[in-house]
């Protein structure tokens, strides 16, 4: 979205995974404390995003929302002010629906007074959800809270949650005239992720089902269909992410690709589930939250921390505040990466990116639970000239491998590890 936020995949923290409904004043004001005596704020953390269960009701007559009186007495705009005085960027949460997926009030008929009130509050972000949506697409009600939200003239970042995901559609649509159209079929995504020129095409678009392929009737001439970075700073891609292993990787493996992410407008496979806290492991052991985190900065995925950040363990704080990863995440080149290479029926991939400044990130994966792996590359894989020399630092040994001419192996990758290294031309 084109309005000037998310160049680089946005990073803060949400308060779903980790609080769902049990959210108050005191938490957030506690969060955001803590956002600056972890020193998350000092490694690129800005957002502290309030997710569902604020909201209480509209204002009878002006229709303008109030936020639960017994949790939020203040009211809101005191947290963003608060947020505001130590550097930090406050976010919000609302629905794209009638209700909020836990029965609060959506925004769906009230965007305009909504948009106007959360930038009355100095709100920087909003998550926008998908429940309730009364059997209107996506394409028809999340663009209204876009223009809404510009219309303030306050920059917020305008995070799609569950665009398309949960959407009860089975059809999908097809081009006669693909010239110039953006499309892709990918179930159970909806084929909204295009755009058609009507200058270069006039034949009548179709739709089909999904279920048997055949065409059926005709969309009118006059649909919009929006590529979801013409709407929004992010979009949701998968369904709710849990803490463990084959939930991560599910949400990974169904990312969206990498040609509809970059600059402005990001693939969303949910939070970084980081549970570990003082007390008590998460669902993951520290060598997959390595992994979870290493694909989610190679991936150019948000990196909205879903733990209680007031109470981490150090292994948390350690991969939190990577920021070797972290930069591979916030290159400014923003390309999300692409699977490179593969091996064992793909229980072990190879994803590598292009940076900024003729630089190259590579993160190797290795799926399998009980054997540690040699993962090799070649410079012919990654789309690099065979004869340029790299320099390859490990980013989670913070050590310098050495120089590499035409191929690379990673050594002995843990089972469920990975090895992620940065690729500097010498000179
Ligand atoms: C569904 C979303 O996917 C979650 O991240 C969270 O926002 C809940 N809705 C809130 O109800």
């Amino acid at each position: 979205l084109n309005n000037g936020l998310g160049l680089t995949p946005q990073m803060g923290w949400n308060s779903w995974n980790a609080f769902h409904c049990n959210i108050d004043q005191t938490l957030i004001q506690e969060t955001i404390q803590a956002m600056i005596t972890t020193n998350l704020s000092s490694v690129g953390y800005v957002y502290v995003n309030m997710d569902d269960c604020w909201a209480y009701a509209r204002t009878p007559g002006t229709n303008v929302i109030i936020p639960e009186p017994t949790t939020f007495p203040d009211g809101i705009a005191p947290l963003a002010q608060l947020a505001h005085a130590n550097g930090l960027k406050f976010g919000l949460y609302s629905d794209a629906g009638n209700f909020t997926c836990a029965g609060r009030p959506g925004s769906l008929g009230y965007e305009t007074i909504d948009a106007n009130t959360y930038a009355g509050w100095g709100v920087d972000y909003l998550k926008y959800d998908n429940c309730y949506d009364d059997n209107i697409p996506p394409e028809t009600r999340y663009p209204v809270m876009r223009d809404a939200l510009n219309a303030t003239g306050r920059p917020i970042f305008y995070s799609m949650c569950e665009w398309g995901v949960d959407d009860p559609w089975t059809w999908c649509v097809c081009f006669l005239c693909i010239r110039n159209a953006y499309v892709r079929f990918h179930p159970p995504w909806i084929l909204y992720v295009l755009k058609r020129d009507e200058t270069q095409c006039s034949d009548p678009v179709q739709t089909f089902s999904n279920a048997n392929n055949v065409c059926s009737g005709n969309v009118p001439q006059s649909s919009h269909f929006h590529r979801a970075g013409d709407v929004g700073n992010s979009w949701r891609t998968t369904g709710d992410i849990s803490d463990n292993w084959d939930s991560m990787l599910s949400n990974w493996d169904n990312n969206g690709p990498a040609a509809d992410a970059g600059p402005g407008g990001w693939n969303d496979p949910d939070m970084v589930f980081l549970c570990c806290l003082e007390v008590g492991n998460g669902g993951m052991t520290t060598t997959e939250y390595i992994s979870h985190f290493s694909l989610w900065c190679i991936g150019k995925a948000p990196l909205i921390i879903g733990c209680d950040i007031r109470d981490m363990s150090a292994d948390t704080k350690m991969i939190l505040m990577n920021k070797e990863a972290i930069a591979i995440s916030q290159d400014p080149l923003g390309q999300q990466c692409t699977m490179v290479a593969s091996q064992n029926s793909g229980n072990q991939n190879v994803y590598g990116t292009p940076l900024s400044n003729d630089g190259y990130a590579i993160v190797f994966l290795n799926r399998w639970n009980n054997s540690a792996v040699n993962i090799p590359v070649t410079w012919t894989q990654l789309g690099l000239n065979s004869d340029t020399s790299y320099s390859i630092r490990d980013l989670w040994a913070h050590e310098d491998l050495g120089v590499y001419k035409g191929s690379f192996t990673a050594e002995q990758v843990s089972p469920h590890g990975v090895m992620m290294v940065r690729l500097t031309p010498t000179s």
